[in-house]
């Protein structure tokens, strides 16, 4: 393969199983996994530290100059900090579609991904990679499963993480709430566009999605 950058774009909504099937993908090819939701996510924790308010576009674009963002080994810099875990709270999710709407916001992460994928061969995931961000990606999979099927899952991720004060409705709620909101944002809505390959994880094993990307990349590299 030589020195080949290789890129794979991931797009899915929440709960989709995206990240983790991307992360060990990643792994078995020997590529470096960008959470590019992990992102938005670290700017929404700033946001709220400050005490601003996420549905204030202006208060938000007006952190942006002085906040710097970065992944290095896989895990996410919010300003020099590792924020991996801070930034799984639930606050965060209820939030980070408000700020993940805003132009400002999306310009800016978008160039420091753009860059990313130019320094090394990436799995990158999130909602407009393929659209927006890596629209010559080497390869392009658009993940989905159930309604249901996704908010279990976070459910059960909450759980172990001991944020027991939440019920399976709510986390419904919310993500039907989040799946709006990022699918008919003005900007870089998610969208499934022709030409990715579709993957539904609804009745897969982790195994069985990681072995799909995994293959597909290596048959087609
Ligand atoms: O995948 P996630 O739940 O960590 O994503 C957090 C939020 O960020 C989600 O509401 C959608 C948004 N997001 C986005 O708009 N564009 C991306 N490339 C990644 C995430």
């Amino acid at each position: 393969m030589g020195e080949r950058i290789v890129s794979v774009a991931v797009d899915g909504p929440a709960g989709s199983g995206k990240s983790t099937i991307s992360k060990l993908a990643a792994k078995i090819l020997g590529f470096e996994y960008i959470d590019t939701g992990a992102m938005y996510r670290a700017l929404t924790l700033k946001v709220l530290n400050k005490g601003l308010n996420p549905q204030k576009p202006e208060e938000v674009v007006s952190l942006l100059k002085d906040t710097d963002i970065d992944f290095v080994d896989n895990h996410i810099y919010l300003d020099g900090e590792m924020v991996d875990e801070t930034i799984r709270q639930n606050i965060i999710s209820q939030n980070v579609s408000y700020i993940a709407a805003i132009k400002e916001v999306r310009e800016a992460m978008v160039r420091i991904q753009q860059n990313l994928a130019k320094a090394k061969s990436i799995i990158m995931d999130g909602r407009d990679i393929i659209t927006v961000v890596l629209p010559d990606a080497d390869f392009k999979i658009f993940v989905t499963a159930s309604v249901e099927e996704r908010s279990r899952r976070r459910y059960k991720e909450l759980l172990e993480k001991g944020e027991t004060n939440i019920t399976l409705e709510q986390i419904m709620k919310d993500i039907e709430r989040r799946d709006y909101i990022d699918s008919n944002r003005e900007i870089a809505p998610l969208v499934r566009t022709e030409g990715s390959y579709l993957l539904d994880t609804t009745n897969n094993t982790i195994d069985e999605s990681v072995n799909f990307i995994v293959s597909l990349v290596k048959r087609g590299l």
